[in-house]
């Protein structure tokens, strides 16, 4: 025994194969709630690596090992546990060491033709329109990070194409943002309009734990032929298991990892970080972790930044120049509350973050964002001085309308008592105008600039 199990590990350790080099085999123990025990699986295994485990009608189901305990691996399936019993076969592939490194964490095979394609984590087309075309490059679904001290830095003012973020959080490719919403205050609308609009070569959109009617709603209507023909899609609905939901995080940005390191502008969309830190939750809680913060386990804080790291620039190529990731990490804020524990880690990782307000929203004022309470870390460095200085102002006129507002309308406040006041008054109104936007409108940065400067000289000039 001690022979063969020598042989065994000499195998592994031996050199590079891309067949795998056995398989090893262990048994169902037990099942409770989603996670699976299995026995036989120790020596070899590890945390984060994959086993099949064949169902007892013959079907194999595809589990991560999340835990052990003892000799006991606890794995959680990609799918549903039905059809699963006690005693049933597990099974492990064993690669050499150099093949398994490369291996680690699962990888998915991504195509440049993926495009216009809405995709499952796994890389299966759920769209229905026919398989996916064939051929493509294997991609780590958990790559670390390109490292810090040779990444690119980030590059020139990206155009979003939407008017209040062009002027107010202006944005660099490679940079990261949060979109901080509540429900149905126009997260969708806004990364639909986002993904058309952006000046990029290729978006790459995450849907992690929406409801399956939504899916079909977002890709139809907010983003549209034309978004999604330079799109890739990846889904994984609130029904699917938490393994899926936390894999469509890591899927979407395998693929934008691999466009990136084409060279490519890439625009990433995920929505929501929420849902993905909510997956992490149930992992967790069903490996043994206990919950810390509000239910969430002290893993979910420690995953969150590795995989918002991995987004923004590329290694910088001789010339300092590299693909970018500029990428929109949507965060659900219910009931107002801006301090529950995601939204507090997403803020203090990324390098800004966009408010969208249900109070504006229901002033008919979209996109609802809150100009005020959004800010990108990166401006005033990408702007000219004359542009920053517009928007100093109109932030200026928009918090002294904001503090004023009430009196105004109960007549509280007599026009001359302050001019900045007056001027607030006046004007704020005017650049509301400006941040309204249709969802089929497209407004440049020299377009939104343009529509600012001549509100607020406007506004000089009447005085
Ligand atoms: N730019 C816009 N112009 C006009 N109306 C808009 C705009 N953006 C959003 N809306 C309105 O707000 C509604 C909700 O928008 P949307 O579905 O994008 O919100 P959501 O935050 O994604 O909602 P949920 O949380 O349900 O997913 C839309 O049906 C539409 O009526
Ligand atoms: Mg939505």
């Amino acid at each position: 025994m001690a022979h063969t199990l020598h042989a065994l590990r000499q195998a592994v350790a031996g050199p590079f194969h891309d067949v795998p080099v056995g398989v090893l085999e262990g048994r169902v123990t037990g099942l409770t709630g989603l996670s699976v025990s299995l026995s036989g699986m120790r020596d070899f295994t590890g945390v984060g690596d994959r086993v099949s485990i064949i169902g007892l009608d013959g079907r194999e189901t595809e589990a991560e090992i999340v835990a052990f305990r003892g000799d006991t691996a606890i794995a959680m399936p990609f799918g549903a546990l039905a059809g699963i019993g006690s005693g049933c076969r597990a099974m492990f592939r064993l690669y050499d060491q150099e093949q398994r490194r490369r291996r680690a964490g699962g990888t998915l095979v991504v195509s440049p033709l993926w495009q216009g394609r809405v995709i499952d984590p796994m890389g299966r087309p759920v769209d229905g329109k026919g398989p996916l075309p064939p051929g493509g490059e294997p991609c780590r679904l958990h790559a670390p990070p390109p490292e810090a001290g040779l990444r690119a830095r980030l590059g020139p003012r990206i155009d979003l194409g939407v008017r209040v973020l062009n002027l107010f959080t202006t944005c660099r490719e490679g940079q990261r943002l949060g979109l901080f919403a509540g429900s149905g205050v126009g997260k969708s609308t806004l990364m639909g309009m986002l993904a058309r609009n952006t000046d990029c070569d290729v978006a790459v959109i995450a849907l992690v734990g929406e409801r399956g009617r939504e899916v079909r709603e977002f890709v139809e209507d907010d983003l549209g032929p034309e978004g999604l023909a330079k799109s890739v899609v990846v889904v994984a609905t609130s029904d699917t298991s938490p393994l899926m939901r936390r894999e469509a995080a890591y899927s979407a940005m395998a693929v934008a990892e691999y466009f990136r390191d084409q060279g490519k502008s890439v625009l990433l969309l995920m929505d929501s970080v929420t849902r993905f830190c909510q997956a992490l939750r149930e992992i967790g809680l069903s490996s043994g972790e206990p919950p810390a913060t509000r239910g969430y386990p002290p893993s979910v804080f420690a995953e969150l930044p590795r995989l918002l790291e991995r987004a923004g620039p590329g290694l910088a190529g001789p010339d300092g120049k590299a693909g970018q990731i500029t990428a929109m990490f949507s965060v659900l804020v219910e009931g107002d509350d801006h301090n529950e524990p995601v939204a507090d880690a997403v803020r203090g990782i990324l390098d800004g973050h966009v408010v969208l307000e249900r109070r504006i929203a229901e002033a008919g004022r979209y996109p609802a964002v809150n100009v005020l309470r959004s800010l990108s870390r990166t401006v005033p460095g990408c702007n000219s001085v004359e542009e920053n200085a517009l928007t100093q102002e109109a932030r200026t006129d928009l918090a002294t309308w904001e503090d004023i507002q009430d009196m105004v309308r109960l007549g509280a406040y007599r026009a001359g008592n302050d001019p900045l006041t007056d001027k607030a008054i006046q004007v704020a109104p005017v650049i509301e105008g400006i941040l309204k936007q249709s969802r089929q409108e497209k407004a440049t940065i020299a377009a939104s600039f343009d529509a600012l400067r001549g509100a607020l000289s406007a506004s000089r000039t009447s005085r």
